[in-house]
């Protein structure tokens, strides 16, 4: 069944499917500067890309390189080459790294970014970048003027459908995000997609899932490669997948030491507790990828012209 969310979309920013706005800004809007301590200067929420980066390079110069490795990674997937100048979105644009790269850059000439964090649109709001327009909206209310020529989402899709949906309403949710963006992008147009999803157990993974999904990312739910084949093949072809579970624990491993040396200042602006809460989280993540209950999955993807019929 393809869901149309024609019909079901708000206009006031709200996602009516997937985690809802008041758990996106329960993490998300835990403080810019708190963030700001331990990410890269980029302020990249997501893994990055460590292929050729010496482990023994200190993550002060190391992380924002693998950071930057890891915008221009989907940048170039999306069909954003360096001096490109596209129309391009950004689906979940977090703090506005990726935006600022791609304009930076002259991949992109115009740039739109969607989060449902008020403290991240105002971030990126306050670099002031040029061609940048950053929306209070969930992917599922937007309704671009124009067609895209490249779609990004990265860290994102874990926030796409929730725990307490069924397998076939999960898929359908998925299904719509395709078909949202096959309807967004000019034909032959690129899309990249970054998301963890589960490996090695089925549904959830134990006490480490428990404590993330209640403490940390409420509403938030992984899917499984199987899930976004099957949701994304009536209207993409897809070009390249790689799995990385290393990657995210290494990035991981890195926002954890950069959190603990700045533990006095974390102390300080969330309190012990807060602290507490991040530097366990940022532990029990490297731990799930490194024995294999989730992993990290890079995807490119060409628009078919016309849609396939579902296959499901
Ligand atoms: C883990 S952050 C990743 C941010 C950024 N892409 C990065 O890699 O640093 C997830 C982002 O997805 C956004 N998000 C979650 N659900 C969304 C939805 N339904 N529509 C648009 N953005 C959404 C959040 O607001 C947040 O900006």
């Amino acid at each position: 069944m393809t869901t149309t969310l024609d019909d079901t979309a708000t206009t006031d920013g709200t996602a009516t499917v997937g985690t809802s706005a008041a758990d996106i800004e329960f993490h998300y809007d835990f403080g810019n500067d708190f963030y700001a301590l331990w990410l890269d200067e980029t302020l990249s929420y997501s893994a990055a890309v460590w292929d050729g980066i010496d482990p023994a390079e200190p993550d002060t110069t190391s992380l924002p390189r693998a950071q930057r490795a890891k915008l221009d990674l989907h940048l170039d997937l999306a069909g954003a080459a360096p001096g490109a100048g596209l129309r391009l979105l950004d689906v979940g644009c977090g703090w506005g790294g990726l935006l600022a790269r791609a304009v930076g850059t002259g991949r992109a000439a115009e740039a739109t970014g969607l989060t449902l964090s008020r403290a991240q649109q105002a971030h990126v709001r306050s670099l002031g970048l040029p061609g940048v327009d950053v929306r209070l909206e969930s992917w599922d209310g937007h309704r671009p003027e124009r067609p895209y020529d490249g779609i990004v989402s990265v860290g994102a899709f874990e926030h796409f459908a929730t725990a307490d949906l069924d397998a076939a309403a999960r898929l359908a949710a998925y299904r719509a995000y395709f078909e949202r963006c096959h309807g967004w992008l000019r034909p032959g147009a690129r899309m990249s997609l970054q998301t963890i999803a589960y490996d090695g157990v089925l549904g959830g993974d134990g006490p480490v899932g428990a404590f993330v999904a209640a403490e940390i990312f409420p509403g938030a739910v992984l899917p499984r490669l199987g899930e976004i084949v099957l949701a994304s093949d009536p209207y993409f072809a897809v070009v390249l997948v790689r799995a990385s579970a290393e990657d995210y624990a290494r990035t991981l491993g890195a926002w954890s030491a950069r959190l603990l040396r700045a533990r006095a200042e974390a102390e300080r602006l969330v309190g012990p507790d807060g602290y507490r809460r991040y530097r366990r989280y940022l532990r029990a993540c490297e731990v799930t990828f490194l024995r294999g209950a989730a992993t990290l999955y890079r995807i490119g993807f060409r628009r078919r012209d016309e849609p396939l019929r579902p296959a499901a």
